[in-house]
């Protein structure tokens, strides 16, 4: 483990230039390349043994996510939340969903939200959509059945995000974390929720970074100010730009992802004709995140 936490607890002061510095080199040498370097192989995911935790953590510190394998256990809801439950999260925020919209499926439910298709989706971080105060830290993935074609992931752990911004546009991440850049809108009237939105980087009351972004208009109304618009069109050119560190990987059947709500795509499928043998995702999104 690093223990970067402690040993640069300023590395998201952007006021403190020596923490970030250290930090940022040694999170730039030791971040995973490749989607191989993420994995982790487990006998059985509702019953990890304290060396297979360890490895999800060590991954966690250095790129906010890893790979894992499901090994015997079934491929169910109900084991990827055994799995978050071994990770310490556990509060989950389906009490304010769709009940099916957990299973990532082409079933077309919530009028046809992209999730819900075979369609490209964008760059974003699973949000704090309408309709909570809360926001969403971490974000699991376990694959039952993969498409037939395509429906790869692009992920960026946002810290990298974060390193690229202050590393290239300085004074647009310093808007990012100081000012309300944005409110959510109601997906069904498309009206402002003017008392939820806020930050798009800001650090937890651990000291870890968050982050929320999407591309679609529907989920975030951004703020009209000069300064905010162009903070937005240097965020939006550095994700267009793809930068080196950011990892594709498909999702085979009993492989998952864990991760504290890395940026990450969807990209385009060929579903099955047969709705029994169409792509399925298990998804569970909680409040609390996995910590090294
Ligand atoms: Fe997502």
């Amino acid at each position: 483990m690093q223990h970067w936490n402690k040993k640069y607890p300023e590395r998201f002061n952007l006021n403190a230039g020596e923490d970030y510095k250290k930090w940022r080199d040694e999170k730039l040498a030791a971040y995973p390349g490749n989607l191989g370097a993420l994995v982790v192989e487990l006998g059985d995911m509702t019953a990890i043994t304290e060396g297979e935790k360890g490895k999800i953590k060590e991954l966690v510190e250095l790129a906010n996510m890893c790979v894992y394998t499901a090994g015997s256990a079934d491929l169910s809801m109900d084991s990827l939340l055994a799995l978050g439950r071994q990770l310490g999260v556990s509060d989950t925020d389906k009490a304010r969903r769709h009940a099916n919209s957990d299973e990532l499926t082409s079933s077309g439910i919530l009028n046809n939200a992209i999730p819900f298709t075979t369609r490209h989706v964008r760059w974003h971080t699973d949000a704090t959509y309408f309709g909570s105060d809360k926001t969403i830290q971490s974000l699991f993935l376990l694959c039952k059945r993969p498409a037939v074609e395509g429906g790869s992931n692009k992920v960026l752990d946002h810290e990298m995000m974060y390193i690229l911004l202050r590393d290239k546009y300085p004074d647009a991440l310093r808007v990012l974390m100081e000012k309300n850049c944005f409110k959510y809108k109601n997906p069904k009237t498309g009206k402002i929720a003017e008392d939820l939105g806020g930050k798009v980087f800001w650090t937890n009351s651990d000291g870890y970074l968050c982050h929320r972004f999407s591309f679609r208009k529907m989920d975030m109304a951004w703020s009209e100010d000069g300064d905010i618009q162009a903070a937005r069109a240097a965020l939006e050119s550095l994700m267009l730009d793809e930068s080196e560190y950011v990892i594709e990987g498909r999702l085979e059947s009993g492989l998952g992802l864990v991760s504290n709500n890395v940026l990450h795509t969807r990209e385009k499928l060929v579903d099955s004709e047969d709705d029994a043998q169409k792509r399925l995702l298990f998804r569970t999104r909680f409040y609390d995140r996995v910590n090294p």
